[in-house]
């Protein structure tokens, strides 16, 4: 018997950094998936891409290893597990594939040994990976995934959700260079140090930034939301977040005649969020790919992390 779970990636749609620092941030599961399988083993021990190891100081097994022997340690089962991953989130775009695969190795395993996890919990457990890889992120990367749709996130607080009929669509765009979220979280960490009163003022800026973008989301009102992403864009470029490669396909979404783009996530590379204007994502994707860049369009809510035993 093995237990199977998938869990979706995430974006950022507003208040990416100024999260770790206490402010607001807006963020949406995404339909790309992680899948991983549990079964019990010898030995703990991942296999991802066709390669097993069971060394658990290994740079890709260690956060998985944390997790896993993090839940078997409070939960009082054997942490001799199989791990099997899956995955359809390109690594270190932004799009939180470390935290999609934590939450679906939380959620497999707790699935394989009978125990019913909320999502939060499962985000709990995931944490324990996700701080062994990002340093010190703020939670809203696993808390999206765990959920699914949409929340509006502050750390020490609980995750709003945020609910509306229908669905809205977004266009992720891959600029193609891969980055490190720790690097980013302390280089935009040192502004702060720099500019204190500069940096608590975008913060707070951020917060209603984001609550504003939520109100636009809800009301389906994607021209004004446009405008709050392509704002907040600027503002990551101020505080370090972006590169001159990212503000070039965000000055190209834009005169393609999308409402608005930002990078999501830690930013340095990564990918871009933005939103076309209705009727217009097919074309844009082949504009897209003609200049060199993959692209896929995103339906937002979607669901979360979903188990089951086989
Ligand atoms: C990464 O998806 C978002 C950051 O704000 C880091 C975090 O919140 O953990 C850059």
């Amino acid at each position: 018997m093995k237990a199977v779970a998938e869990a979706p990636c995430k974006a950022i749609i507003t208040g990416e950094h100024f999260v770790v620092h206490g402010a607001w941030a807006l963020a949406a599961a995404v339909e790309r998936r992680v899948r991983v399988e549990a079964s019990e083993a010898d030995e703990m021990a991942i296999e991802s891409d066709g390669h097993r190891t069971n060394d658990s100081s290994k740079k890709r097994l260690a956060p998985i290893a944390r997790v896993v022997t993090k839940i078997s340690d409070e939960l009082r089962f054997n942490p001799r597990v199989l791990i099997r991953i899956t995955s359809r989130v390109p690594e270190s775009s932004g799009l939180g594939s470390s935290a999609a695969t934590m939450v679906a190795v939380a959620s497999a395993l707790t699935k394989l040994k009978g125990v019913e996890l909320d999502a939060s919990e499962i985000s709990r457990y995931a944490m324990t990976g996700e701080t062994a890889i990002h340093g010190r992120p703020s939670g809203i990367d696993v808390n999206v995934c765990a959920t699914g749709g949409v929340i509006l996130y502050k750390m020490g607080e609980e995750a709003k959700r945020v609910k509306f009929a229908g669905s809205r669509r977004f266009l992720i765009v891959q600029s193609g260079t891969k980055r490190s979220t720790r690097i980013l979280i302390d280089r935009v960490s040192r502004m702060k140090v720099k500019y204190p009163g500069l940096f608590a003022g975008l913060a707070n800026s951020a917060s209603f930034i984001s609550e504003l973008a939520a109100t636009r989301l809800v009301n389906g009102d994607m021209q004004e939301l446009g405008r709050l992403l392509t704002y907040n864009h600027a503002v990551l470029s101020t505080v370090g977040a972006s590169t001159p490669k990212l503000d070039r396909l965000v000055d190209l979404l834009l005169a393609l005649g999308c409402y608005g783009a930002k990078l999501t996530g830690a930013g340095g590379g990564g990918s871009v969020f933005a939103i076309p204007r209705e009727g217009s994502t097919d074309a844009l994707i082949a504009e897209l790919k003609l200049r060199g860049y993959e692209s896929f369009q995103t339906n937002v809510p979607c669901e979360g992390v979903k188990s089951w035993l086989q």
